[in-house]
């Protein structure tokens, strides 16, 4: 032992000045594999290994070895042979994606039925190496994995309409969902905003469509709202779109071009406006939205489509074309003399038979190509067509209707894989649409609906998380919110259910994001972050307990307003609230803070803590604190409506009783509802508060109509005169439908409502 003591830190001294050997990178593969068996030893990279396939193997020796050269400086295949990596097809395998990768002492063997499982197999083995080096040896940990995919469709989306993003960035973002084994890159090509691919035969889609004046700034719902005044756009040639098409194929990623119609077709109309029902001149769309310019259904529209489509057949050599189908305000079809007698004619039921009738025509001619379409869920309205695979996005409803009528979905909720979305509570988080998705909940995803049947679940392909790009400009924003969620969903996609775990996701996840600095990716980190909940305990205190996603860490706070330091009490268990607090905390590892500040103000009003009931839930993806959340003395957010403070009702009037529990003196009632339109939410044109002391109602006030409703948030703040009561009533009708002319016009709005404070 003795000997062993001072032997170790000169061979450890050694190995590090001369770099001859690197230490083998501990297994953390992402995705888990379904059967992973570490074994004693190490395999040795380095010049002296000879790398050799079976002659499909072709592609993936090229990636390989491009791939060692470029990252790690190693050029096998040298004629001085020490060991070897094979790549052998074994026919035996049953799944094209399915690999088996074995690495021992002198071998490094992958087998696989195609080049595909191959590639599949390189990319965990990929991740047993360290993301950089220039080490002249790589010592690889000896193991056995075998692999395959739990779901067929595992997608990435990404809008390159709102804002475009370089042939280089498409080909990085490609490369990185590849190295999580994701198949599909969905690539959203056309909107309101800008067309972005060139179609020959319509030049003044390049001229026109593909140019807007200027760009809204700030957020939607900013009042009011200001543009950039600069003129924005451009597209992908069709030589740039061969390039990225190859640069897929050899990742094994098939594109799904999609081509929005018959909404989201404004700038399409604007280059050429005979597409549209009135002729009139539109603009290229400058602000985001859901617009009324949608293609009217004559036979001019259907022939440009036709023609699009038959130049989009030939550049992208998948199966699928995406129509798009979502959004299409049916207020210009309505107003159409041609749409009306087009219903009459062809004996449809309204302008939802309409699109229907649109979207299966459309669906013939793509068929007619050898190609199958898919369409966001809409398209079940008025009827689907019927070969059209689903792609359920406004929750999972479109995606059980589809199926029972026996048709493939693809599963893309917002509530789990919208990346547009903010992932942190964090108040500096980047600038987002809203809502809120945390890792841990995208990670939680099951793809397949509960509703379904074991059979019937055969029909969902797989999912798919999207990138919306109105509020990311730079490729540096998009690669902050794709990342790491979509690499959780990566694991949702391909491993086990039974293997998911999020803790140990997490540790897997810092060694990966090694990688993701090698490439560099501007991933976010908020795997140190803290959260904060006031809660009761047995004695009927309130106590405040911190926590932080990762245990690896210590939190620090300041109950003083300072921003806590090093020096700042660490914190070992929950403490009690006694008086309103500032709360201030941070993770710290080894002297540094690797976390954000996490900020909280816990207001100690007369109805924390009490009882409260509501007449209706609030809406599953709005619920996150519960109704307690309206009288827990924390505010939601000043920016946002996502987060687990506010509370959101759709559509529905919401009846809250607060019961106080004695007799209480009421002075003030203060009130918070978010007012975003643009994102359909409204504040209530008039809320009516009562009261009583026992179980009678004692005093009750007319509505009280709510004034200053232009501004995003909406304060009422109600005083009183000789209130003693022991529950508080409120009622709070909703905004009703959402008038025209607004995003959301013909809908019910949206409710949200903030603390309540009684004072
Ligand atoms: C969508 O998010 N409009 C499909």
């Amino acid at each position: 032992m003795k000997i062993l003591k001072y032997v170790l830190p000169l061979l450890l001294t050694f190995t590090q000045c001369t770099k001859k050997i690197v230490k083998p990178v501990e297994p953390a593969i992402i995705p888990i594999p379904e059967y992973q068996e570490i074994k004693n030893g190490t395999f040795i990279l380095s010049n002296a290994t000879h790398v050799s396939g079976d002659s499909d193997m072709s592609i993936m020796l090229e990636y390989f070895n491009a791939y060692l050269e470029t990252n790690l400086l190693i050029k096998p295949n040298s004629n001085k042979e020490k060991n070897s990596i094979d790549f052998l097809i074994d026919k035996e395998i049953k799944n094209d994606e399915e690999y088996y990768l074995s690495i021992t002492k002198n071998n490094i063997q992958i087998k696989s039925k195609t080049a595909k499982g191959a590639f599949y197999g390189v990319q965990s083995l990929l991740q047993l190496l360290p993301a950089k080096s220039n080490a002249k040896k790589i010592s690889i940990q000896c193991l056995e994995i075998k692999d395959k995919p739990q779901f067929a469709y595992r997608g990435m989306h990404l809008d390159v309409a709102r804002h475009m993003f370089p042939v280089s960035f498409i080909k990085k973002y490609i490369d990185l969902i590849s190295s999580l084994k994701f198949n599909t890159f969905h690539w959203h090509l056309t909107e309101d905003q800008g067309w972005r691919i060139e179609i020959k035969k319509y030049p003044k889609l390049q001229e026109i469509a593909a140019f807007r004046d200027e760009t809204l700034i700030g957020h939607y719902n900013d009042q009011p709202q200001k543009y950039d005044g600069k003129r924005y756009g451009g597209y992908y040639t069709q030589e740039e779109i061969k390039e990225i098409v190859k640069y897929a194929s050899e990742r094994f990623v098939n594109i799904i071009p999609e081509i929005e119609m018959p909404g989201h077709s404004q700038a399409a109309i604007a280059a050429y406006p005979e597409l549209g029902c009135t002729g009139e001149k539109v603009e290229v769309a400058t602000k985001w939205g859901v617009f009324d310019e949608v293609y009217c259904p004559t036979e001019t529209t259907f022939k440009f489509l036709e023609d699009v489509i038959d130049e989009v057949v030939e550049l992208f050599p998948g199966k699928y074309i995406h129509i798009g189908g979502d959004e299409a305000p049916k207020i210009k079809w309505k107003n159409s003399k041609f749409c009306q007698q087009l219903i009459k004619e062809k004996n449809l039921k309204d302008e939802h038979g309409l699109q229907s009738y649109f979207i299966r025509r459309m669906e013939k001619y793509i068929n007619s190509k050898g190609k199958q379409i898919i369409g966001w869920d809409e398209i079940l309205e008025g009827g689907l067509a019927p070969n059209a695979t689903v792609m359920s996005w406004r929750g999972i409803e479109g995606a059980v209707k589809a199926v029972k009528e026996h048709h493939n979905v693809i599963m893309t909720p917002t509530s789990h894989c919208y990346f547009d979305y903010y992932q942190s509570e964090n108040e500096n988080e980047p600038l987002a649409i809203g809502g809120f998705l945390p890792l841990e909940k995208v990670y939680s995803f099951n793809p397949i609906p509960n509703e379904l049947t074991k059979e019937e679940s055969k029909y969902v392909l797989g999912a798919q998380g999207n990138i919306w790009t109105e509020y990311m400009k730079t490729p540096e924003k998009v690669e902050y919110m794709a990342f790491p969620r979509a690499i959780a969903l990566a694991e949702v996609l391909w491993s086990k259910p039974e293997h998911k775990n999020f803790e140990d996701f997490k540790n897997r996840l810092m060694v990966f994001q090694k990688k993701l600095k090698a490439k560099e990716v501007n991933f976010a980190n908020h795997l140190h972050e803290i959260s904060g909940n006031l809660s009761e305990n047995k004695n009927n205190e309130l106590i405040y307990t911190l926590t932080s996603s990762s245990g690896n860490s210590i939190i620090r706070y300041t109950l003083d307003g300072t921003n806590p330091n090093i020096t700042s009490e660490a914190y070992t268990s929950p403490f009690t609230i006694n008086n309103s607090t500032n709360i201030k905390a941070a993770s710290f590892n080894n002297g540094e803070q690797i976390s954000a500040i996490y900020s909280t103000k816990v207001n100690l009003h007369k109805a924390v803590g009490k009882k409260i009931n509501l007449n209706v839930e609030p809406h599953r993806s709005y619920n996150a604190g519960g109704k307690q959340a309206m009288i827990n003395g924390v505010s939601g957010s000043n920016k946002r409506y996502g987060d687990k403070e506010w509370l959101g009702f759709s559509g529905e009037d919401v009846n809250i009783t607060i019961d106080l529990d004695t007799l209480t003196t009421v002075n003030t009632i203060k009130m918070r509802f978010h007012n975003g339109n643009g994102q359909w939410i409204y504040a209530p044109k008039k809320i009516k508060i009562y009261f009583s002391s026992d179980c009678n109602v004692k005093k009750k006030l007319d509505f009280i109509p709510i004034k200053n409703r232009d501004s995003l948030l909406v304060n009422v703040n109600i005083k009183l005169k000789d209130v003693k009561a022991s529950k508080v009533f409120i009622e709070i009708p909703n905004y009703g439908i959402i008038p025209e002319g607004k995003q959301g016009a013909g809908f019910k709005a949206w409710t949200f409502i903030d603390e309540i404070i009684i004072e």
